[in-house]
């Protein structure tokens, strides 16, 4: 790029050609006023505050609008300057209203803090407020446009950032203002809350709504959003010990940079909820009651290890938790596995399809999983499958959205059931449930066909290709055509927009929980194999994680079958390796699942489970057969931040911190480690987890203790593939194993990675009586069971309704109207719902959102774990559906 010379304040600059003046001032340390511009946002030149005048010709421009040029040379603080800004500012105050003092934006605001610079007391002008009507009614935003001083960040953001488009300027002049379409209030807009306009503003026209008044924040700490697998970073201000406010941290690097979604600027609210557990409990003859960390600890330890004596090691299950950090997650696999002498231990991410990613795992050798969002917007072609990222990971949405409008990036978006992202998509298939290994294998064949394949990607790092290509030969269009529901036109275009391109593939848990997963992911490895899509830029999978930290517990080892670095516990020298790290004898018995302790203990096997910050009782399939089983259950111990349907059964309560409340780190779906430090102090007498489970591992007899978190983190990185860098990272974080050595071992250590062969898959008939498949999902709003986000007061005031949606043709067909309660019965469950009727799903399917009302929906699926084939699904279920209450 051309370097371009210039002078700034006489001081002389170099900068690359096409760089405003205001950006090589600033990578100079030269500061200059601004109100309208952000360095993540396209420059709009509307505040004129960061004018700067050309010494030559005396000419005053603004800076952020203004492109260096060779031989300019500009002051940036002169005295003509200084009374333009004062002017400007001046007449901001007098259109300003007189509420400084009670405004939240207080001391942030940046118009007050101008004019504090600039020493403006009284405007000396006529005051000409333009008063506009507070609007309050949604629990999330606050607008008070009377503020607002048309400076536009929010509408670039909406538009720039979030790519969403539900504020543009309205009015003319003066009067102008950011409105939704027709004034609509935001929540009867296409507004999604996400509140990254909010985090722009730079006075309090746009504030976040707190249910109490709450004050500025008196501090802000960075840490990493607690909810899904995205890993946003974010800063957490909070007055008094309690959170006040949530932002980005607006850095480049952090794979959300200056936005956030409505879970993770506004759900956060959690942390302050009355259900938090502040004190140890013990049961008693009256119930739960009080008790002291010494008490309940020295129980937990004394019971665990009678029950092993009694029962063996096998009596005992550890369910860890994908919310809670690597190092909490390490230590309490460790716990299981040395202090118990058990491999049962696994997390709630097993309910998250894990079978069906470690196909991935299995088949590219660890791999397959590391890539950046960002590189999504420089993918060739981008194919959704199963996944509707606005809802379950918005700011994956966000990067997608943005690839599609304004990177003009081709998005081909399969799903059954519109979804958000269909109108920025170049094609929508709108496939039947189950059959997308079927298309996948189609459109492939299709490339094949027409020579559309890396031939040099194929000879260097695969093998079995010929026999892949053999097994196609059989694929007969027009079968697919009916088994797909598609029409042979739709999978044309969509292979001819894939055609001599590099995929990116997003990857949803449509795929990771359908009965075919295991042949859903083995047709989508062909295809990239084929298509050479991994390594690339922009090509290659991005799988998504539900929880935080669902890859980091894999990591570490909280599965029943993997040691640490995701390592095979059946391999006597992965066992021997990590025998002689820790210094004991490890048990080659296999684990028990999730779904297999629960079974257990219903048998009565399984005599004593330790659950860590998940809430198996509300997550699991069956409410009252989870409830039963863990009665069964001689000793229960839940260690978590709120009270929940699981805590209420237990004997003892550890209280823990959440994650805002202490350090740690967590790893993202792109495989990104991100450490970060305690931001809130914790509630009451509760204790992080790595010390609950360090003070309960000194009782079980650990004869070395941990002295500190570092200590843990050393270990960590000194034994974990990947995880070196830990005992000295922060802030943005690293991804580990990107190279492309460690991405194919063809060309790494290992072999070749193998093509799996073309077997058609073989439909099932619903069952009798069940005419409708009804499709789970995840509203925004909530995450995983919802435990958390419904904790959350803003949450519960903005969508308590959880309706099911039915297409416009079986409503009229089965005369029902919308509103109406409906009872939707599937062979395992019955729930009752309100109705939506809605052209954004096809007829014979609903749709049920999961997490609301306790999150009945999972009553519906059948209690298993989606792995191979003839496991059936849980997001796509048969129901028969029924007016009003009763089956
Ligand atoms: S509402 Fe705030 S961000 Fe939007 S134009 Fe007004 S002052 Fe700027
Ligand atoms: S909250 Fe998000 S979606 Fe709504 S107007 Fe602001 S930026 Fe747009
Ligand atoms: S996308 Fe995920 S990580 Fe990011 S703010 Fe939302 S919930 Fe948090
Ligand atoms: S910052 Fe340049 S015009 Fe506003």
């Amino acid at each position: 790029m051309e370097q371009i010379s210039l002078i700034i304040n006489g001081m002389p600059v170099i900068a690359d050609s096409g760089t405003s003046i205001l950006k090589a001032a600033g990578d100079n340390g030269i500061r200059i006023p601004t109100l309208c511009h952000h360095p993540h946002l396209e420059p709009a030149g509307a505040c004129r505050l960061c004018i700067v005048e050309d010494e030559k010709s005396g000419r005053i421009m603004a800076s952020c609008v203004t492109p260096v040029v060779s031989g300019l040379s500009v002051q940036t603080d002169s005295e003509a300057l200084r009374r333009h800004r004062t002017n400007i500012v001046r007449l901001l105050l007098a259109n300003h209203p007189e509420s400084c003092i009670v405004c939240n934006k207080g001391n942030r605001c940046e118009l007050r803090l101008l004019a504090a610079e600039l020493g403006i007391g009284v405007t000396g002008l006529y005051r000409m407020p333009h008063y506009m009507k507070l609007e309050e009614a949604n629990p999330f935003i606050i607008r008070d446009l009377t503020k607002c001083i048309l400076c536009g960040k929010c509408i670039r953001a909406d538009h720039e950032l979030v790519a969403v488009g539900a504020i543009d300027y309205n009015g003319r002049g003066l009067r102008s203002r950011p409105a939704t379409a027709h004034e609509t209030p935001l929540e009867k807009s296409s507004c999604t809350f996400c509140g990254t306009c909010v985090s722009m503003c730079p006075t309090g026209a746009l504030l976040a709504k707190n249910a109490h008044y709450a004050g500025s924040p008196q501090r802000e700490a960075l840490t990493i959003c607690g909810f899904c697998g995205v890993g946003c970073s974010l800063v957490i201000g909070s007055a008094d010990g309690r959170i006040v406010e949530v932002n980005p941290s607006h850095s480049d690097g952090t794979v959300n940079r200056s936005t956030l979604c409505l879970r993770g600027h506004f759900a956060h609210d959690f942390l302050n909820a009355p259900e938090r557990l502040t004190v140890p409990l013990i049961r008693r003859e009256d119930g739960l009651t009080r008790t002291t960390w010494e008490e309940a600890l020295d129980l937990v330890a004394e019971r665990l290890l009678s029950i092993k004596s009694r029962y063996g090691p096998q009596s005992i299950a550890l369910l860890g938790s994908s919310k809670c950090t690597n190092e909490e997650n390490y230590l309490f696999q460790k716990l299981a596995r040395v202090g118990l002498a058990t491999n049962n231990v696994d997390n709630g991410a097993a309910l998250s399809g894990r079978p069906v990613w470690g196909r991935l795992e299995e088949r590219l050798g660890g791999g397959g999983r590391v890539k950046t969002l960002s590189e999504l917007e420089q993918a060739e072609v981008i194919l959704v499958l199963g996944a509707d990222p606005t809802q379950s990971s918005p700011v994956l949405g966000y990067h997608l959205r943005r690839a599609s409008r304004i990177r003009r990036t081709p998005v081909i978006v399969v799903d059954p059931r519109r979804t958000d992202l269909i109108p920025f998509s170049a094609l929508w298939l709108p496939l039947n449930p189950n059959s997308d290994s079927t298309l996948i294998h189609a459109l492939a064949s299709k490339l094949l066909m027409e020579g559309y394949y890396d031939r040099d990607f194929i000879g260097r790092f695969t093998a079995g290709f010929e026999e892949y290509r053999e097994s196609l030969s059989s694929l007969d269009l027009e079968k697919v055509s009916r088994a797909t529901g598609l029409k042979v036109k739709a999978i044309d275009q969509a292979a001819g927009l894939l055609a001599g391109k590099k995929i990116a593939f997003v990857i949803g848990h449509g795929i990771a929980l359908q009965r075919d997963g295991f042949q859903a992911m083995d047709a989508i490895i062909n295809l990239a194999l084929m298509t050479g899509s991994l390594g690339d830029s922009g090509g290659g999978f991005y799988g998504i994680a539900r929880e935080n930290n669902e890859a980091g517990a894999w990591d570490m080892g909280t599965v029943p079958d993997a040691l640490p670095g995701r390592q095979a516990l059946s391999d006597s020298t992965v066992r021997k390796h990590w025998e002689r790290a820790w210094h004991c004898r490890l048990s080659p018995d296999p684990g028990l699942s999730l779904v297999n302790m629960i079974l257990e203990a219903e048998k009565g096997n399984l005599k004593a489970l330790y659950v860590m910050g998940e809430n198996p009782v509300r997550a699991l399939s069956g409410s009252p057969r989870i409830g039963g089983a863990l009665k069964n259950l001689e000793f229960l111990v839940v260690q978590d931040i709120l009270e929940n349907e699981t805590s209420r059964l237990a004997d003892v309560v550890l209280p823990g911190a959440a994650f805002a409340e202490k350090g740690g780190s967590f790893t993202n779906m792109e495989g990104r480690i991100q450490s970060f430090e305690a931001a809130l102090p914790r509630p009451g007498e509760a204790k992080t987890d790595w010390e609950i489970l360090n003070l309960l591992g000194e009782r079980m007899g650990s004869p070395d203790p941990y002295r500190s978190i570092q200590q843990v983190r050393s270990e960590i990185a000194s034994l974990v593939p990947g995880y070196l860098d830990l005992a000295g990272s922060h802030g943005t974080g690293w991804v580990k194993e990107t190279s492309r050595s460690r991405l194919f071992s063809a060309e790494g250590e290992g072999g070749m990675i193998a093509f799996s062969s073309y077997a058609p898959f073989l439909f099932e008939s619903p069952p009798e009586g069940y005419p409708y498949q009804a499709i789970l999902g995840s509203p925004r709003g909530h995450l995983g069971s919802g435990t958390r986000t419904a904790a959350s007061a803003r949450i519960r005031d903005y969508a308590p309704e959880g309706a099911v949606e039915m297409s416009l043709e079986d409503g009229a067909s089965l005369g029902i109207q919308e509103g109406e309660t409906v009872t939707l019965a599937s062979p395992y469950g019955t729930i009752r719902r309100s109705l939506v009727l809605t052209e954004g799903i096809r007829p014979g399917l609903l749709y049920v959102p999961r997490a609301v009302h306790g999150n009945d929906a999972t009553s519906l699926v059948p209690f298993v774990i989606p792995s191979g084939a003839g496991t059936p699904g849980t997001n796509v279920v048969p129901v028969k559906i029924e007016r009003g209450p009763g089956l």
